[in-house]
């Protein structure tokens, strides 16, 4: 039987533009070309986990426009479950506005719709989804008491609960990390929690010190070119990134929560689930877009470094 990996979290539709450099305050810039894509942090994770070889369930939800079921039918046909996305009347649904530039910088605000409607209740009514996991993901698009309550359920059912803190400003309320078994931050998100500056492998073990201190179980943290640092109480192991010439890094690190996410539910230890997501993650910043850009599992599996 597949390992069942569920992910609570957000759907966006992505609005993307392809301009030389992101724009200054109060400029106007002419762009080089307009897509619209599937994305949303919860979603892109449960696409990764889903084409990285895992049984998917999504719990979310989405507004009742015309984005709705287009989010809703872009999981579906990955094979994700998606009985527990509910339509919330009388809101749009979750979008990103998202510009990329020449160099594969991206500069993106989100609005929440829909996601802003998951509600613990809702949850509770899902309560059967969350037994069925193996692995329960949850970011930060969607109501933080949606995620306290999702991260403490998953603790009490025994679960393996991930948190990837993305998008992070603040630090975390201090009662999640005994729920949390893995903390993916990356560079950012790790000062925003720790309130430490993190720009270097040195300052990376300072945060996530700080993050097992404050009673997270084991912690990732991601940063990007410079690899990942894995910090599990006992000491830190550092893991370099792929080489490959980037596009557009939109959805690498839901890429790899997805991806160390499906490799942990199916029995891989923690340093092959780390490469594992690592290389999907790779492979994620050569092709543009939030969910066309994740790999496959033979893609990840025929990767070769050049
Ligand atoms: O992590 C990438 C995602 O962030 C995009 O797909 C966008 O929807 C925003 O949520």
């Amino acid at each position: 039987m597949q390992a069942k990996v569920v992910v609570v979290g957000s759907l966006n539709m992505d609005l993307v533009t392809r301009a030389e450099r992101l724009p200054r305050a109060g400029e106007t810039l002419v762009g080089q070309s307009f897509a619209t894509v599937s994305g949303g942090k919860g979603a892109n994770q449960a696409v990764a986990a889903a084409r990285l070889g895992a049984s998917v369930s999504m719990i979310g939800c989405v507004g009742d426009d015309a984005y709705g079921p287009q989010l809703r039918d872009a999981l579906v046909a990955e094979g994700i479950d998606c009985q527990a996305v509910s339509v919330a009347a009388g809101v749009s649904s979750g979008v990103a506005l998202i510009v990329v530039d020449d160099n594969s910088q991206n500069a993106i605000v989100i609005v929440a719709g829909g996601n802003g409607c998951l509600s613990p209740e809702m949850l509770k009514g899902f309560d059967a989804v969350l037994q069925d996991a193996d692995v329960i993901i949850c970011q930060l698009e969607v109501p933080m008491d949606t995620v306290g309550y999702a991260l403490k359920r998953g603790r009490e059912l025994g679960k393996t609960v991930i948190l990837n803190p993305a998008p992070a400003s603040a630090p975390l309320p201090a009662d999640w990390y005994a729920s949390i078994d893995y903390l993916i931050p990356n560079e950012s998100e790790a000062s925003a929690l720790s309130g430490l500056p993190v720009d270097s492998l040195e300052s990376a073990r300072a945060a996530a010190t700080q993050l097992m201190a404050a009673g997270a179980g084991k912690v990732i943290v991601t940063l990007g070119a410079q690899g990942s640092l894995f910090a599990d109480g006992q000491g830190f192991a550092h893991f370099p990134a792929p080489k490959v010439k980037a596009l557009d890094t939109t959805a690498a690190g839901d890429t790899f929560v997805g991806g160390f996410a499906a490799a942990l539910a199916r029995g891989q230890g923690e340093a092959e689930a780390i490469r594992f997501g690592q290389v999907a993650a790779a492979l994620s910043v050569t092709r543009a877009g939030a969910q066309p850009s994740i790999p496959h599992l033979s893609d990840v599996q025929g990767f070769k470094s050049p």
